[in-house]
């Protein structure tokens, strides 16, 4: 793995294990569930698992998967207590599915140096794991957008309401700017990007204007940007949901993300509202091993083999 300060050098992944990351705006819209249950599902199908909360400070990951608070968290490792993630590995009920807590002080994920960030990232290749899972807390700090854009798969949690849906959009926003700011720092464009951005700026522009301005200066830097943008593709679970027009709305925002960012929102599916999920929390057992009948093991079936491309 290679890292250098700037956000462009970031997470260069050599090795087999793939990183899920689960994250979006708003707090409360299900990520630590997603996070859970998608573990779960690809530990039953073989894989090796290792779920890790990044949502450090508000850590509640091992509740979902019914596991007590270990003893130790990504705290021993930041603080340099233990040396390998590996010594914090712990297990669950699922003989896949490994857990690493996070930290149960206020350390919080925008507090984590660019050091500390760049060592974690680059300890996901000594797990014995085929994937990792990181549960990234809500909001949109610079580690945040780094841990999501870093990730294989950057995956959204959104409900079907609109102050969800409009921090949804406001994450893909920020998303868009710090991929913005990796490439440019990467190809020293910058100028050619302020230059397009000084440019007479309509009302109605949207970023996606802004890439067709730069390929009207430098058509070269331009595509070459359009291409780096069009790869995010971060992926979509519309969650809580009651009726088609909630399940229709994931269809809606992928239109939009087109049109206005020129993103690939990939509408991996949704989760049914359904009241299994407190009584699991409730007794802290995992959903999909205490009510394996319910209708969100099928949702979260089609969305593991959606995210593994397999149809
Ligand atoms: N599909 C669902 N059906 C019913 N209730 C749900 C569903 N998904 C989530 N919930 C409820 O929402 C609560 C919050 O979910 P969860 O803790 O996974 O959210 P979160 O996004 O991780 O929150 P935070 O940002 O606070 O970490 C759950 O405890 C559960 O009660
Ligand atoms: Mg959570």
């Amino acid at each position: 793995m290679t890292f250098n300060d700037s956000p462009a050098g970031f997470f260069t992944s050599r090795s087999n294990v793939r990183v899920w990351a689960i994250g979006g705006g708003k707090g409360g819209v299900g990520k630590s569930l997603v996070t859970a249950n998608l573990s779960i599902c690809l530990a039953l199908m073989g894989y090796k698992v290792v779920a890790i909360d990044l949502d450090l400070g508000g850590a509640n990951l091992h509740t979902c998967l019914g596991v007590p608070i270990p003893d130790k968290t990504l705290s021993d490792y930041i603080s340099k207590k233990v040396k390998s993630l590996n010594e914090l590995l712990t297990p669950t009920q699922i003989d896949n599915l490994k857990i690493i807590s996070g930290a149960q002080d206020d350390v919080g994920i925008a507090n984590l140096r660019q050091m500390q960030k760049a060592k974690i990232l680059s300890s996901f290749d000594e797990l014995d794991a085929d994937f990792v899972l990181l549960d990234l807390g809500a909001g949109t700090a610079f580690n945040t957008l780094d841990f999501f854009i870093s990730a294989h798969n950057g995956i959204l949690v959104a409900l079907p309401e609109p102050t969800s849906i409009e921090n949804t959009y406001r994450f893909i926003k920020s998303v868009y700017y710090r991929k913005l700011k990796m490439v440019e720092d990467l190809l020293e464009v910058g100028p050619v990007i302020d230059q397009a951005m000084n440019a007479k700026i309509s009302q109605n522009s949207t970023p996606a204007d802004l890439i067709q301005r730069v390929i009207e200066i430098n058509p070269q830097i331009g595509h070459k940007l359009r291409s780096e943008i069009s790869n995010l593709s971060p992926k979509l679970i519309i969650n809580q949901v009651r009726t088609q027009a909630d399940i229709d709305i994931g269809f809606s925002m992928k239109i939009i993300s087109k049109k206005y960012f020129g993103i690939n929102l990939d509408y991996v599916g949704y989760l049914e509202y359904d009241a299994t999920v407190w009584q699991s929390v409730k007794k802290r057992r995992p959903l999909l091993m205490e009510f394996p009948n319910s209708g969100l093991v099928n949702n979260f079936d089609r969305i593991v083999h959606r995210l593994l491309n397999i149809t």
